[in-house]
């Protein structure tokens, strides 16, 4: 009986492993999905999520710094930090400026999810399903206001209570992710 459990113990835990392998899909950059969509690229770089990578160096927003607590150093390999100012650290994506200089800052993957999988079935057919880019990992990000407290939330030093800029209304905020545009195809 004990070889016959241990046995089916294995099984499943592989089979958990395939499972979690397949689910997983990778992060491409925001170079990848500005090839197909410019707009949104544009508009994106010109919020400050895109340069976000620069507010963890030495002699950057001291004065921020200070009111929430923090000293003025070098911040480009904290962990802690990174988990916030880049796209997918810790799960597959940045790792670090000399290996992964392109997932650097907030980009569009740490909205709309991990996109190898999705972006590939939106290469293939313009008229996609939602359904069918939701299930290889695409996020509509006002459904997924869980998403955004994981870093705009009370784990972060830039917090309401060190100064109301920093307040996070769902509504108010999904209006200046980037401007949108009218989708062409029915998905
Ligand atoms: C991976 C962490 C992370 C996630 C997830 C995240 N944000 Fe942010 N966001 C940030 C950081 C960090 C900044 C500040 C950039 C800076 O100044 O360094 C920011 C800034 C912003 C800004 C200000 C942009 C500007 O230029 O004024 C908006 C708007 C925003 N986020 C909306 C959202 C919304 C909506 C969601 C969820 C759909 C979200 N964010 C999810 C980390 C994140
Ligand atoms: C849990 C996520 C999270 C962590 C951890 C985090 N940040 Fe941020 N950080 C944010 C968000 C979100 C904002 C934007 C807040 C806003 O504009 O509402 C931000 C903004 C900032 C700003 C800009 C503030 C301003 O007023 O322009 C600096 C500088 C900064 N973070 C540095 C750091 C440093 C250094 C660390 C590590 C010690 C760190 N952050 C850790 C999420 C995080
Ligand atoms: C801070 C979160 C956030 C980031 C970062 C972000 N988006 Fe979005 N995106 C949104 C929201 C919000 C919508 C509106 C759809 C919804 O959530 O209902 C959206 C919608 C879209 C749409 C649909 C058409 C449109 O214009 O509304 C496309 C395409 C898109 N995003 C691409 C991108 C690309 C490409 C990037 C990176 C260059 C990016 N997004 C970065 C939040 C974000
Ligand atoms: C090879 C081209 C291509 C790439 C690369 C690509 N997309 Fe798309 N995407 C499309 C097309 C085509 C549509 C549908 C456009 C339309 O109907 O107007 C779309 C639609 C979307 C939508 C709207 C989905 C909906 O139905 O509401 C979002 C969000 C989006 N893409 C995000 C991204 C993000 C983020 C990336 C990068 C990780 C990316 N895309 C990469 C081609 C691409």
């Amino acid at each position: 009986m004990k070889k016959i459990i241990g046995f089916v113990s294995v099984l499943f835990v592989m089979a958990l492993f395939l499972v979690t392998n397949a689910v997983a899909a990778d992060y491409i950059s925001a170079k990848k999905c500005k090839a197909c969509h410019m707009k949104q690229y544009k508009s994106w770089s010109q919020t400050n999520m895109a340069n976000s990578f620069e507010n963890l160096k030495a002699g950057v927003k001291v004065e921020e710094k200070k009111k929430a607590g923090l000293e003025d150093k070098d911040y480009t390999t904290d962990p802690k930090c990174l988990k916030c100012h880049t796209t997918g650290y810790g799960k597959g994506g940045f790792v670090s400026m000399e290996k992964t200089p392109d997932l650097a800052g907030v980009q569009c993957e740490s909205c709309h999810g991990p996109g190898s999988d999705f972006s590939a079935i939106m290469k293939k057919n313009k008229e996609f399903a939602l359904a069918d880019v939701k299930a290889a990992g695409l996020i509509i990000p006002s459904e997924d206001e869980k998403g955004c407290m994981a870093c705009h939330g009370g784990e972060s030093p830039f917090v309401e209570k060190v100064d109301p800029k920093y307040k996070f209304d769902f509504k108010e905020r999904l209006k200046n992710t980037h401007e949108h545009f009218p989708l062409k195809n029915k998905h």
